[in-house]
């Protein structure tokens, strides 16, 4: 087949995983017989240096004229001024928003070889494959906003067909799993939140009731998180709580360098990008993660392009990999040589 990708590798180490991301998307191609034609864009932090804002009207373009994007991460110190009024995270919202893509999919397991690299016990980690649906273009992050000397606020908005176009998204992929949904909201407090539990309740009700349905609240889902996370197979959420309930995930899994996302709306058209920011404080280095960036692109290949076989044939190169010991710094156990970035993504085509 043919696809057109744009990548925008942002800021920080965007660039450098990015191009591991583009190595193993370009050996997929040799392998299997397709062309992908690779461009870039800028986006965030470089975007502003360069255009004076986060999302140039060319990068907006050339997404739309894309089959998917892959996307490194944006922000860093230079441009982190709380008041600055243009800064990195305002593109990658932007674009999210302007492309629809309602759905984020973040899918959290457990490596074996990498139970040591998490700070929790083996014995809580047994069983861990879980997937949380993120809400992505709506709630806080893009409600009203106020700002005085000394009163702010964010407004959170949800309609009840954005909540019922992510929640049928979820239950979708909870059908292919084991059927179990979790949906996380706080009712006992908040207006959106009663508004997300009536919706989800009836459209399982009435459209999935073949799917075990399960409401809890975010506070509560943090802890099980840690406590017994083994017990989720499909959690959805809004947009904030999605945020901070993966990054906690990340955890489980053993370092957030190793979890991929993919952002999804109506189509086929996605964007793909690790969990991970920017980490500035090892940006140029060379020794960042590159499987979370990976892993993207298998998502990219699954969910935007339709290639399954070429999706799992990274997905389990990316497996060999670490069970052959290639490991970042991030992951590698006290003692073991880690491996650079480049030898990480070099790892995964020759496993291919
Ligand atoms: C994420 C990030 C972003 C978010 C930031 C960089 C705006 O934390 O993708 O999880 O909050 O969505
Ligand atoms: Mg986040």
């Amino acid at each position: 087949m043919k696809a057109s990708i744009l990548v925008l590798a942002g800021d920080g180490v965007g660039p450098e995983v990015t191009a591991e991301g583009t190595r193993v998307l370009r050996a997929v191609g040799t392998k299997f017989g397709h062309t992908f034609s690779l461009r870039d864009g800028l986006l965030g932090g470089i975007a502003i240096d360069r255009m004076g804002t986060a999302l140039p009207a060319e990068t907006l373009a050339m997404a739309r004229a894309s089959d998917a994007i892959l996307l490194g991460a944006v922000g860093g110190p230079k441009w982190d001024d709380p008041m600055a009024d243009v800064r990195p995270e305002q593109g990658l919202l932007a674009i999210r928003r302007e492309l629809g893509l309602y759905a984020n999919l973040r899918p959290v397991t457990i490596h074996p070889k990498l139970v040591g690299a998490s700070t929790l016990r083996p014995e809580v980690l047994k069983g861990v494959d879980l997937l949380v649906v993120r809400e992505l273009i709506g709630g806080i992050y893009f409600g009203e906003k106020t700002r005085a000397p000394d009163r702010a606020s964010d407004l959170c908005v949800y309609t009840s067909d954005e909540v019922r176009r992510v929640v049928r998204r979820a239950c979708e992929l909870a059908r292919g799993r084991r059927k179990k949904l979790t949906s996380v909201d706080k009712a006992n407090v908040l207006e959106s939140s009663r508004l997300w539990r009536r919706i989800t309740e009836e459209l399982v009700r009435k459209e999935y009731p073949d799917l075990q349905l399960e409401h809890v609240l975010v506070d509560a889902c943090a802890m099980y998180l840690a406590r017994r996370p083994a017990s989720f197979d499909v959690i959805v959420t809004e947009n904030m709580f999605g945020d901070i309930l993966t990054d906690e995930a990340s955890v489980l899994a053993g370092s957030m360098g190793l979890l991929p996302s993919a952002s999804l709306g109506d189509g086929p058209r996605g964007l793909y990008e690790p969990i991970h920011g920017s980490a500035p404080d090892i940006a140029g280095r060379g020794i960042a993660n590159p499987y979370a960036t990976i892993l993207s692109v298998a998502m990219l290949l699954r969910y935007s392009l339709g290639l399954e076989k070429e999706a799992a044939a990274v997905e389990s190169a990316v497996s060999r990999a670490i069970d052959r010991g290639v490991l970042t710094a991030d992951v590698a156990p006290p003692g073991a040589p880690a491996v650079t970035t480049v030898q990480a993504g070099q790892a995964v085509v020759e496993a291919l």
